[in-house]
């Protein structure tokens, strides 16, 4: 069987804002780049589909400012010098390279200007938006410049089974004795289910969340963890995977699977009430509507179960004064799809699970713990978010460490290869592959996607998380003893990933005592 290879200088594998920042910025420096994604189609990410906006500035606004509200947002564990890298380099780029370089089109008013959006925790309104799918807009804009640049190769329909490193891939013994570095990966060809090796000499993970491994969630189905089991199983370091941030309103229905309904409509006035129609928000916090993300979710959660209910309102019909279906297009058409007029009627709404806040450690320059392994976008731990993060400050995490990744590979660029191809390892198939039985699957994802919702959820106790630890254990053990036997395929890899993923949130929920931000023990 032949052995199909790829050479190149920067691998990225992940497509949303962060990995195509990065390839376009790469490109721009002159790099041979490689995207992988596992998605057939370049645009399927989580950034796609994200709706509320992108941080830039406000009216009397400045960097101590952001800065601040990221802090304090953070719940005391936020990392200052990424909070000030953000805050400082985030507003430049966002006019530089996505308004000016790719022209994404940002919501202007009649005259021209750029509109701003407020949300919850923010000191001012200074978030730029695209109607109600600014992540479209964005995604749109940069798979478009991706595509005509000539030395960006895209790998469609190709999904990440494990980094390739040094010394664990080599097959020479005194390999022993470098420092473990990271130089490709192997990826399963989605199409003949065969693996192919990329070479590269750096790699950057730009692969996203991980909301898919909980019951209710906001994130698209590719959202299955994968960076965070790459990098763990290559031996990198993560940090505060515990802080899973919920997202306080999912729209609550049978056929919405996690559809989001975005904060900016409480920035637009709409409030949160019981059933009966009474708001509860004021009880809860002094910021009311607009209070943190992690205090809104366990109001709600709170109001719930004192009242027995499955879904609280969100009331934006009484109480904003714009015009709601110019605002809100899309949330709109979704919501009157599945009967419900959000310029009519409150909305029912639920938490669900929406943003992982830590992930693989990175310092300032998006360098992980692993030589030549890189980290950018919601799969990377630069401590910004903290405990908890402060709204519409991912996109701009992607798009600042997309920038500052490969800044820094273009300055220390070093193409000599420390070791030998041929001391690398082709893949090893099994002698006899056994085929992946999709009911298997399916019903190993409800287990952890229930194990997750229920005992690692919006509030946790340490019985619920031990129980958790020895039901994910035990899935883990049974995942990867078929991995070994079985003919590869997309989902068996993403059930592996998430398994493990599911297994690092539950162990790091477990070992932390203390109550903080998105982290609540009861
Ligand atoms: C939203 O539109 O509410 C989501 C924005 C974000 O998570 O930053």
């Amino acid at each position: 069987m032949k052995d199909m290879k790829h050479y190149c200088d920067v691998l990225i594998i992940g497509s949303g804002i962060a990995g195509l920042t990065a390839a376009l910025a790469a490109s721009d420096a002159g790099l041979d780049v490689i995207v992988v994604t596992k998605e057939p189609d370049l645009r399927e990410s989580n950034t796609f589909y994200a709706q509320g906006g992108i941080v830039c500035k406000g009216v009397d606004d400045s960097p101590e400012l952001l800065t601040q509200d990221i802090l304090s947002a953070g719940a005391g564990i936020s990392n200052p010098e990424a909070a000030r890298i953000l805050a400082v380099d985030g507003p430049r780029y966002v006019e530089e390279f996505l308004i000016n370089t790719i022209g994404v089109p940002f919501s202007r008013s009649e005259s021209g200007e750029l509109e701003l959006a407020q949300e919850g925790s923010h000191s001012r309104r200074r978030i730029l938006y695209s109607m109600d799918t600014t992540g479209k807009a964005i995604e749109e804009s940069l798979v478009k410049k991706v595509r005509q640049c000539g030395n960006i190769r895209i790998l469609e329909d190709h999904t990440a089974i494990d980094l390739l490193t040094i010394p664990h891939h080599s097959t020479n013994p005194l390999s022993l004795y470098m420092e473990p570095r990271c130089i490709g990966a192997y990826i399963l060809n989605n199409q003949d289910e065969r693996v192919e090796r990329i070479f590269s000499a750096y790699t950057i993970l730009a692969t996203g969340g991980l909301g898919r491994i909980f019951l209710h969630t906001t994130n698209p189905v590719c959202a299955t963890g994968d960076g965070f089991a790459l990098a763990s199983r290559a031996g990198a370091r993560l940090i505060n995977m515990e802080y899973i941030q919920f997202h306080p309103t999912s729209l609550f229905h049978r056929d919405a699977d996690g559809f989001l309904i975005s904060e900016a409509l409480r920035g637009e006035r709409a409030r949160l009430t019981t059933r009966d129609g009474a708001p509860f928000m004021d009880r809860y916090s002094p910021l009311g509507d607009l209070a943190p993300r992690d205090e809104v979710s366990r109001a709600i959660y709170e109001e719930m179960i004192k009242r027995g209910d499955t879904y609280v309102y969100l009331d934006i019909a009484s109480f904003a004064t714009i015009d709601i279906q110019k605002r809100f297009p899309a949330i709109y058409e979704k919501c009157l799809s599945l009967g419900i007029d959000i310029a009519n009627e409150p909305i029912p709404v639920v938490p669900a699970a929406h943003y992982a806040c830590g992930g693989v450690y990175v310092d300032a320059r998006g360098r992980t713990s692993l030589k030549n392994l890189y980290a950018i976008g919601e799969v990377s731990g630069t401590g910004l978010h903290g405990a908890n993060r402060l709204a519409s400050t991912s996109l701009l995490e992607g798009l600042v460490w997309g920038m500052r990744a490969v800044r820094d590979i273009s300055e220390t660029f070093d193409e000599a290869k420390s070791y030998k191809e041929s001391d690398i390892a082709a893949w090893i198939y099994p002698d006899k592959e056994e085929e992946v039985d999709p009911a298997l699957i399916h019903q190993d994802w409800l287990s952890i996607r229930s194990t997750m919702w229920n005992y690692v959820g919006i509030i946790r106790t340490f019985k619920r998380l031990d129980r958790a630890k020895a039901d994910v254990g035990y899935l883990i053990n049974r995942t990867n003893e078929f991995y070994r036997k079985a003919r590869l395929n997309p989902l068996l890899l993403d059930l592996r990933n998430g398994i493990q993923t599911a297994l690092i949130v539950v162990e790091a929920a477990f070992r932390n005592r203390k109550s903080r931000g998105a982290h609540y023990i009861a």
